[in-house]
């Protein structure tokens, strides 16, 4: 499964990706307005720091707006991903950019249907949202279930990523559900590694190996 950062902070992306386990970045208008920064500044770095797919949201809300916008991220680098909301004129928008080759990543998924029309329309990427579910007391990880069943039963390419996730176990349940991909917060992404016992019984290892004394080189 393939794992993204989901932030717009450059120096943050730039030392987890040193980790070379970052596959890709999203972002989205509330990310970038974080940033303080000039989303086609800020989109060109992020595209120069991580070979991988690099999520770029339209602000517009009708289809002529979200393709002019969505064609002037596109030329920022060969690896944005344009990002457009799951609406009827994003649909369409998705399909559009699918005819002329770009990648889409449609966002702002809560249902399963909603994956089925996106993945109809082209999209390459889908992106359920299931921290938000959860605040709603849905089943967010349920959800990709159901993404996957019908992607695989039906033959659809749209990849399933999963975005909203708030914890580690997040990322491991939307691992075995069938996610495609994963993107995560920061911090999210620091916290995969974390096992107390894993510290610990480096720990114990140290200290007996300085009990002998000894040296490997
Ligand atoms: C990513 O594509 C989404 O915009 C993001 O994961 C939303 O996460 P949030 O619900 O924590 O804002």
């Amino acid at each position: 499964m393939k794992l993204f950062l989901d932030t717009a902070d450059t120096a943050v992306i730039g030392e987890l990706a040193a980790t070379g386990l970052v596959d890709g970045v999203t972002t989205n208008p509330s990310l970038i307005a974080k940033s303080g920064r000039n989303i086609a500044e800020v989109i060109a770095e992020i595209c120069a720091l991580v070979e991988g797919p690099i999520s770029a949201e339209v602000a517009a809300v009708e289809f002529d707006a979200m393709i002019a916008e969505g064609d002037k991220l596109a030329a920022i680098a060969p690896n944005v991903v344009v990002k457009v909301p799951l609406t009827w004129d994003g649909l369409k928008a998705t399909a559009a950019f699918a005819a002329k080759g770009v990648r889409t990543n449609v966002t702002l998924c809560f249902s399963a249907a909603q994956a089925l029309l996106a993945a109809k329309a082209g999209a390459s990427f889908i992106s359920p949202f299931i921290g938000r579910l959860e605040d709603h007391g849905a089943d967010g990880v349920g959800l990709i279930e159901e993404i996957r069943a019908i992607y695989d039963m039906h033959g659809f390419d749209t990849e399933v990523l999963a975005a909203s996730l708030r914890n580690p176990g997040h990322v491991s349940a939307a691992a075995l559900a069938g996610a495609d991909a994963a993107t995560l917060p920061p911090d999210v992404f620091r916290g995969l590694i974390k096992h107390p016992l894993t510290d610990k019984g480096l720990d114990q290892f140290l200290a007996d190996w300085a009990g002998t004394g000894q040296s490997i080189l």
